[in-house]
């Protein structure tokens, strides 16, 4: 079932101007720790299913409020990040007092903040100890040296925002689907935001063009309604007509695929999923409150409520 808010600001947006009003903010990059704990998170599942987890080039779709889950790809090593996003959100400043706040967690081995700093970010571990089997000394001691960390606070103070710039640090905000060249990057990553474009086979052509034969995707979905509807997965029982008020036209509206249509697309591109850690919990509605468009969900797609996809992009 539908919140009245919901529908109420839903409806609000097709109003000239209000519009704007919606999507400000995004969400957990704001704090440095979110940032540690999402990046710690990818690379941890990518080294428990042996896959690599050193990236001369690493790809962020929407990073929202900061770069962080990109700086500290760059801070364990990485040697270029391009951020891109559908809306701008991040700013210079805020970017590096983040970066000072995560050079401090990696010098410091911190361990990674669990489910209960952050209780919706998913997924979790089974341990949240600083990974120094990955991390170790000598690639952190690489990687965090005065004159590689003052190279990334000027690239972060002016960021490239065109691939044609140099430096490590790039943030293109609105991007475009053709900015980045064929097999450039070894990793896309990006966390809760491919829910949102509607274009989702695009989207998975474009990204598993960009990446080098043998590079790596890794996806954390969250399928759930984002509170648009009582029941966590409640949008699934929504009509076209009825998510057309509901979703409006909010600056970014659920695209609504499930699990299994992310698990097809990545396969369809050419891509072998290594890792897909579901998130699960009894489905809120039953099978028979389902809308017609979504009757095809399978028992899995109706009780998963997010899942970190990995994949990797065969030759
Ligand atoms: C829920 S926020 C998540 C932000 C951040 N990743 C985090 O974990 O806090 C969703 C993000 O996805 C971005 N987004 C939506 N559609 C996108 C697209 N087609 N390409 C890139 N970013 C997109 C939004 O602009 C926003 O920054």
């Amino acid at each position: 079932m539908v919140r009245a808010r919901s529908l109420i600001v839903g409806i609000a947006t097709y109003i000239p101007g209000l519009r704007s009003l919606t999507g400000r903010k995004t969400g957990g990059t704001v704090s440095a720790r979110y940032c540690y704990a999402v990046w710690l998170r990818h690379l941890s599942f990518l080294h428990r299913h042996g896959l690599p987890t050193t990236f001369e080039t690493v790809a962020e779709l929407g990073p929202g409020d900061s770069l962080g889950v990109g700086l500290a790809a760059l801070l364990s090593g990485a040697g270029r990040y391009i951020a891109l996003d559908a809306a701008r959100y991040a700013d210079g400043a805020r970017n590096l007092q983040i970066l000072k706040e995560l050079i401090a967690l990696f010098r410091n081995r911190a361990p990674i903040p669990d489910h209960l700093e952050f209780p919706l970010l998913q997924p979790s571990l089974d341990s949240y100890t600083f990974p120094a089997d990955l991390l170790t000394s000598t690639r952190l001691g690489a990687a965090l040296i005065p004159a590689r960390l003052d190279m990334i606070r000027a690239a972060v103070a002016n960021a490239g925002t065109s691939l044609h710039d140099r430096g490590p640090v790039y943030y293109i905000a609105p991007w475009e689907p053709g900015l980045v060249e064929n097999g450039t990057v070894d990793l896309v990553l990006s966390q809760t935001v491919l829910e949102f474009p509607q274009d989702l086979a695009g989207i998975y052509a474009e990204t598993c063009r960009w990446l080098k034969p043998g590079g790596i995707m890794s996806h954390e979905i969250d399928f759930k309604s984002v509170g648009m509807t009582v029941e966590w997965n409640g949008h699934w029982s929504c009509s076209d007509a009825l998510w057309r008020l509901v979703a409006g036209r909010r600056r970014h509206r659920l695209n609504r695929e499930p699990h299994s249509t992310h698990i097809a697309l990545l396969q369809r591109m050419g891509c072998r999923v290594v890792c897909d850690e579901r998130t699960v919990r009894p489905s809120g509605i039953t099978r028979a409150q389902l809308a017609p468009r979504f009757r095809h969900l399978t028992d899995d797609d109706l009780t998963t409520s997010s899942a970190l996809i990995q994949a990797v992009k065969l030759a």
